[in-house]
């Protein structure tokens, strides 16, 4: 099926298919209020021309990557600490005057049409755009697909398993490796939300009676509950970056 590849700034009414897709992609938890989560339609309103998105015959929305522009020295030190910096920084402070890297903050594809080749394609696409606007190509604090089966092992371990053939463990960090990007480091606080415990026993379905470290099901690392009566998940990261 040939998809047709448009964006926010030329198609806005596709902005809440956008939206249901990433949702149904992910855990209820992850669009729950954090820094980035407040600002990411602002990151729609400012940025539109970044939003792409993939659309069959019909006009629905297949897949879609949403990104930014931002301001980065191309040293691993130097990248924010992930999803939430960036939001806040091109939100808050709007495009910087001379962009040095586009950085894509989600891809999403349609679960029914998955390993078809259209997250490559808008990975591809963003590094058209970064051509022409990005002299240090594409930064990308990926979330690894599989991680949620192993939410105990410490994300470096994670990132540098390989399967026997040499390739990358994980699905989604081996499309980035295979299109020729690089693993830069860890974004270790990339999305982090704090919520009272209650909010969290809702979605899990059981009592946290007491402080302490529990498995939440599709999140990268455990949860953490405080003294205080609040859990927090801080989702740890994996810089990739796709040089020009
Ligand atoms: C991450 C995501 C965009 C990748 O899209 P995709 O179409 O699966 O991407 P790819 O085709 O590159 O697939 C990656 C690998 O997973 C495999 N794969 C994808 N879907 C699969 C499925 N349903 N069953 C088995 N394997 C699958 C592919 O075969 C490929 O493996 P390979 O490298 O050995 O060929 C998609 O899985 C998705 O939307 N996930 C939910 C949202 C998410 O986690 N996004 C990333 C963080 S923002």
């Amino acid at each position: 099926m040939a998809l047709a590849l448009t964006d926010l700034s030329r198609d806005p009414w596709l902005l809440p298919e956008v939206d249901a897709l990433i949702g149904a992609n992910m855990p209820e938890f992850m669009s729950w209020e954090s820094p980035g989560n407040w600002r990411w339609h602002g990151m729609y309103d400012r940025y539109p021309a970044h939003q792409l998105c993939l659309v069959d015959e019909g006009g629905r929305l297949v897949a879609a990557a949403n990104g930014l522009p931002v301001r980065w020295d191309g040293t691993p030190a130097s990248l924010p600490s992930g999803s939430d910096e960036v939001l806040v920084e091109a939100v808050d402070n709007g495009p910087p005057d001379r962009p040095d890297a586009l950085c894509m903050l989600s891809v999403s594809v349609d679960a029914g049409h998955r390993a078809a080749g259209h997250a490559e394609r808008l990975l591809t696409e963003a590094r058209r755009l970064a051509a022409e606007q990005c002299p240090r190509g594409v930064v990308i604090p990926v979330r690894p697909t599989r991680k949620p089966r192993y939410p105990l092992i410490p994300i470096e371990e994670y990132a540098a398993w390989r399967r026997s053939d040499g390739r990358c463990f994980d699905p989604w960090l081996r499309t980035h490796l295979d299109l020729g990007a690089r693993q830069l480091g860890i974004a270790r606080r990339s999305l982090v939300i704090r919520q009272p415990v209650a909010r969290w026993e809702g979605v899990l379905g059981h009592p946290l009676p007491g402080p302490g470290d529990y498995p939440l099901p599709g999140a990268l690392v455990p949860l953490s509950v405080a003294e205080d009566g609040h859990g927090t998940y801080t989702e740890p990261n994996v810089w990739v970056h796709h040089a020009p």
